[in-house]
C-alpha cells in the first residue's frame, strides 16, 4: 500500500476499502495508519460509520493500542522494552536515558516484550530488534538510522 503523507476523506475510504474480510474497527484503524501514516481526528466518524460502532468504540480501541498513533510519525522509531525479563537487567535506565534522544525525528516509547529476552536489555529500531542493548550503543544505532 502506498503511504500518502496527508490524509484526505477520500483516502480513508481508500484505506478501508482495501481492509480483507470483515471490516472490524481495528482493521479499519490499522489500513488508515498504513495509508496515512496515521490516525488524524477526523478520520474516527468515518470509521465508525463504516464499521457500525460508535465514536467512542473508535477512540478506545485507537488509544487502547500503543502502536496506533493519532500524529505522523517521526522518521525513527525507538521502542525499549520494559519487560519483567529487560528491567531485570537494566531497562529501566536505558529507557531513561533513550528519552534523551527523543527529538522530532526521533520517537521514543516502550513497549512490554520483544520476544528477545534472553538478550535484553532489547529494544526495536525502524523495526529491528536489538539485543544487549547500552545507553551508547541505542545513541549509535538511532544515529546510524537518523543520519
Ligand atoms: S522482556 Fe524484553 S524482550 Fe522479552
Amino acid at each position: 500500500m502506498t503511504r500518502t503523507s496527508e490524509w484526505t476523506p477520500e483516502s480513508v475510504d481508500a484505506a478501508l476499502s482495501l481492509v480483507d474480510g470483515p471490516l472490524t474497527v481495528l482493521a479499519a484503524l490499522q489500513a488508515v495508519q498504513e495509508q496515512v501514516g496515521h490516525v488524524p481526528d477526523e478520520a474516527i466518524p468515518v470509521i465508525a460509520a463504516r464499521c457500525n460502532a460508535s465514536r467512542a468504540d473508535v477512540y478506545g480501541v485507537l488509544t487502547f493500542y500503543s502502536d496506533l498513533r493519532t500524529s505522523s510519525a517521526a522518521e525513527t522509531q525507538v521502542r525499549v522494552c520494559l519487560g519483567e525479563a529487560c528491567q531485570s537487567v537494566g531497562a529501566r535506565e536505558l529507557h531513561q536515558s533513550a528519552t534523551r534522544l527523543a527529538s522530532p525525528q526521533v520517537d521514543v516509547g516502550h513497549v512490554y516484550c520483544l520476544g528477545n529476552c534472553a538478550l535484553g536489555p532489547s529494544a526495536e529500531v525502524d523495526g529491528r530488534v536489538v539485543g544487549r542493548v547500552t545507553p551508547g550503543r541505542l545513541a549509535s544505532i538511532v544515529g546510524e538510522s537518523a543520519g
